[in-house]
């Protein structure tokens, strides 16, 4: 961890007097959205925006409105003073992290909702979850108005759902993915990981190998249907509670597929217990 201390920033005039004065530098500002408990995954996140920028904001609010009243918004794991400890000591140069009365002040009424993209999969599972998204981070770019936003692949359909947002409401700012960053054993690095105990932690692994063997037996000529429904069987047979999802689909509209002609992609949901992993990887 970093002893550097991060400026904060807790309201948007403050927020935007930080850029204004990096603007009459002439630097590039880069912005990457979190909602904290971060990790590794977040902090290959601010590198590849420090890449590509001079100065990095990362906003820290967990947003209330992309969980549903029974999922785990109060047991979210917040940290701030951690989080910004690693920010700093990962080349960050403002943290963002305004109050819900900021995002959210009395009357607010407005909804993005972004269709098709949106609607399959994350969609069908957690219906409240991407309209949530698309309005915060529709705010973030909006009150930073960043050259670069920089989102993890590990969300992969929310990062499509990000870049139509963007694209369709003419947001002048360039999304970019970053690639998922595993533990050993390949699990995707994931805030909610904290929640999964021992026996929870070691199944878990199984999620990312079984999408390999998934992947190589496209690869071989499979049947998609056939293979999605083995890997299934497999995951529950592996410890899984259940299982959302298990697809093979098309990488840009996530529309299915019966075969590898276009850029697939492999996304996944499951439950150990009362803690859901998602994953993806390129087919
Ligand atoms: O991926 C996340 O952490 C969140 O969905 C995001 C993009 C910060 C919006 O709250």
């Amino acid at each position: 961890m970093s002893d550097q201390v991060l400026p904060v920033a807790r309201s948007v005039t403050a927020l935007r007097g930080a850029i204004r004065g990096w603007r009459a530098q002439g630097l590039r500002v880069g912005l990457v959205p979190t909602m904290g408990a971060l990790h590794e995954g977040h902090l290959s996140l601010v590198r590849m925006a420090k890449e590509r920028c001079e100065r990095v904001i990362a906003s820290l609010f967990v947003n209330p409105r992309q969980f549903a009243p029974h999922e785990d918004f109060e047991r979210y794991p917040r940290d701030e003073a951690g989080d910004s400890a690693l920010l700093a000591g990962a080349g960050c140069d403002l943290l963002y992290a305004p109050e819900r009365s900021v995002m959210y002040p009395d009357g607010f009424a407005t909804n993005v909702i972004v269709s098709d993209v949106s609607t399959p999969l994350e969609g069908e599972f957690r219906p409240h979850f991407f309209g949530g998204v698309a309005t915060v981070v529709a705010k973030l770019l909006l009150q930073a108005l960043p050259d670069v936003a920089v989102f993890g692949e590990k969300d992969y359909q929310q990062l499509l759902v990000i870049k139509r947002m963007a694209r369709d409401l003419d947001v002048p700012v360039e999304i970019a993915g970053c690639p998922t960053v595993r533990e050993h054993d390949g699990l995707a690095m994931s805030s909610r990981n904290a929640y999964l105990s021992a026996d929870q932690r070691r199944i878990a692994a199984r999620l990312n190998h079984l999408m390999h063997d998934a992947i190589k037996a496209a690869h071989a000529g499979g049947a998609i249907g056939v293979i999605e429904a083995e890997t299934q069987r497999h995951l529950h047979a592996a410890g899984f509670t259940s299982i959302d999802y298990f697809a093979i689909r098309d990488a840009e509209t996530l529309a299915p597929v019966s075969d590898l002609a276009r850029p697939a992609r492999i996304l996944a949901a499951a439950w150990l217990g009362k803690t859901r992993l998602i994953d993806n990887m390129a087919v």
